[in-house]
């Protein structure tokens, strides 16, 4: 299937690994200009050169950090710079800590709600009138947290259906001439998935990585973990015209994992 996305400019954060760079990949194999973003310059410099590889576009990595409002719009103008416009967003960036309301300071709510919330709107705040100026998209990756709440993820559960209200908002708002969509990934084997199953060894709940990844398959029809290129495909088709009647859509990408009927 031809996306339809050869030659446009994609925005993608948080995307030197995982799911971010699995749908920065997806989007340059289709022949996007992809910009592509992480903290770390060395993680982010390797990606590039990596995605450069089976990329049929260009890429380049720039370094901001999104729970900053500067580091923001240097990312945006550096994108303008470059490539002059922006087609497509994706919004992506780390996960917040894994820990149980008793345990999580009032620092860490403010740091959850900068880095996942407010970073998605400082994101479209800059981006926007680029976006509107084609047939431009957004898609949030968020999780399927927001469909059912994962036990020791109370930053998780809370702070990022502020992103599914804004994405529904954005979608009216921004119509006709920009479609928002959000994917909810479930278990996907990333390095956030190796992070959360070591805090649950350091916690004493399992005893090893293999426990772990078996334990997050068991209630998950499909029976395994997901791979990253599974959501970025979903991701790169959200950015297509191929998705053309899509706005305001919020997808699970979870293997079954959520028994949530809407
Ligand atoms: N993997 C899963 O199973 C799963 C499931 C549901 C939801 N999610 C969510 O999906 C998102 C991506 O997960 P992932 O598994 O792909 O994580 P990951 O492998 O840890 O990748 C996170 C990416 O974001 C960058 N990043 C982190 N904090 C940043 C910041 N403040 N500013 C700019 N870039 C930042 C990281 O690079 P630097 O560290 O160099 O900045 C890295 O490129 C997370 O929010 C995660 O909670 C993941």
């Amino acid at each position: 299937m031809d996306l339809g996305i050869e030659g446009n400019t994609a925005l993608v954060t948080g995307s030197s690994s995982g799911l971010g760079y699995a749908s920065a990949k997806a989007l340059a194999e289709e022949g996007a200009d992809v910009v592509i973003n992480g903290r770390d310059t060395k993680k982010l410099e390797k990606a590039v050169k990596e995605l450069r590889k089976t990329a049929s576009g260009k890429v380049i990595g720039i370094s901001a950090d999104l729970s900053k409002e500067e580091d923001i719009v240097h990312l945006v103008d550096g994108t303008i710079e470059e490539f002059g416009t922006i087609d497509h967003l994706v919004t992506c960036v780390g996960g917040p800590p894994s820990k149980k309301f008793t345990a999580t300071e009032e620092e860490e709510w403010y740091g959850a709600f900068d880095t996942l919330l407010m970073s998605v709107v400082r994101l479209v705040q800059e981006t926007q009138r680029y976006l509107k100026e084609g047939e431009g998209t957004i898609v949030n990756i968020t999780s399927i947290s927001v469909k059912e709440s994962i036990d020791d993820l109370v930053l998780s559960n809370s702070v990022r259906m502020g992103v599914i209200g804004l994405m529904k908002t954005l979608s009216r708002e921004l119509a006709p001439e920009i479609r928002v969509n959000a994917v909810l990934p479930g278990y996907t084997e990333t390095e956030r998935v190796e992070e959360l199953i070591d805090q649950s060894i350091e916690r004493g709940d399992i005893s090893d990585y293999r426990e772990g990844l078996n334990g997050l398959s068991e209630n998950i029809p499909l029976q395994r973990v997901g791979q990253p290129e599974e959501l970025g495909d979903v991701v790169a088709f959200l950015c297509s015209e191929r998705s053309s009647y899509m706005t305001g859509a919020a997808l699970p990408v979870d293997g079954g994992w959520s028994r949530s009927n809407l």
